[in-house]
């Protein structure tokens, strides 16, 4: 191995079927990794530079934490992302997760999906101010994630705790499903949505409440799923969005791509922090939920889901 050797490794990103926000306060979720992946190269250089630019950590704390986590300093960083950044997509956790997989090989380190999952949440706490270890581990483990789910969902891969929350993160077997993503083109930053739910919860026993429900039906929803009942999955999903817009983290361009989607599919709800970002439908009438998502003003994209996670390529 050389000094200039250059080590690369890819994430994929994700959406979250159920369970987003309420997942931050030890509720159950599940998030499913997508065939849009995040890829990133590492080599060692004289000072750390991302895409030849001198590297900011205050614009990237994601970065500014994998590194110190693994004591890195000096790395020539370069990415290529097929995720839109603030999308809801997990752009960056599949950042997070995929630069941690890079370094650890540019340092001869087995790299351990626990570890890499681990850093990746602490990079999201850090920058977000709260965040669950959902993305993460979603981005690291890839294929179907659940948290908090009875055990009989999947074999547990890992747990963590912070504070009064605590998350058991298993595998989940993801049945074969067509789901459309509709990118709204509004990009919203996830650390203000979490903390708009914080102070909401903190002080509306109602938002508690909502919380709460939507811990509940998420747990109704990974039953319909091991059942291969998609119907049942997507009014699940429908009820998902009408709680999260209750709690004001959805908007006009995500509502009106959910309900022109309604039409062609069993259920459609806005996936990850909200605010803008993307949205999902369940359907078997692909094309058709791409058409209208198209018609009102969505940019879609017919995902795979079930695939795998971090690989250093
Ligand atoms: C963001 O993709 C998902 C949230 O639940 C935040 C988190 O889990 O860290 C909104």
């Amino acid at each position: 191995m050389s000094q200039n050797d250059t080590f690369t490794a890819s994430s994929p990103g994700k959406f979250i079927l159920l369970g987003e926000h309420s997942v931050v306060y030890g509720k159950p979720a599940v998030a499913l990794a997508i065939n849009r992946r995040f890829r990133c190269s590492v080599r060692r250089n004289s000072v750390n530079t991302l895409n030849g630019m001198t590297l900011d950590t205050n614009i990237h704390p994601h970065i500014g934490y994998i590194l110190r986590a693994n004591k890195i300093n000096g790395v020539a960083i370069s990415t290529e992302s097929g995720l839109p950044s603030s999308s809801g997509l997990g752009s960056s956790a599949a950042l997070s997760s995929s630069l941690s997989a890079a370094i650890k090989a540019m340092k001869g380190e087995e790299g351990d999906r626990r570890v890499i999952a681990d850093e990746a949440f602490n990079a999201e706490y850090e920058a977000q101010g709260r965040a669950s270890p959902l993305d993460a581990s979603c981005c690291t483990f890839g294929k179907g994630i659940a948290i908090n789910c009875s055990e009989s969902v999947g074999k547990e891969i890992w747990s963590v705790s912070k504070g009064d929350n605590g998350w058991r993160i298993s595998e989940v077997a993801v049945p074969k499903m067509t789901f459309v993503v509709g990118y709204t083109g509004v990009r919203a930053r996830t650390g203000p949505l979490v903390e708009k739910v914080r102070k909401y919860k903190e002080h509306n026993r109602f938002a508690s409440d909502i919380v709460d429900e939507i811990g509940k039906i998420t747990l109704d929803g990974v039953d319909a799923m091991s059942r291969g009942n998609v119907e049942e999955l997507g009014s699940i999903m429908t009820q998902d969005h009408k709680l999260l817009s209750i709690l004001g983290v959805s908007c006009n361009e995500l509502n009106k791509l959910v309900n022109a989607s309604l039409k062609y599919s069993y259920g459609a709800k806005l996936t990850g922090s909200g605010g803008g970002g993307s949205m999902i439908a369940l359907t078997d009438e692909p094309e058709k939920v791409c058409n209208t998502i198209i018609l009102h003003g969505g940019l879609p994209f017919i995902v795979e889901t079930g695939v795998p996670g971090v690989t250093v390529e």
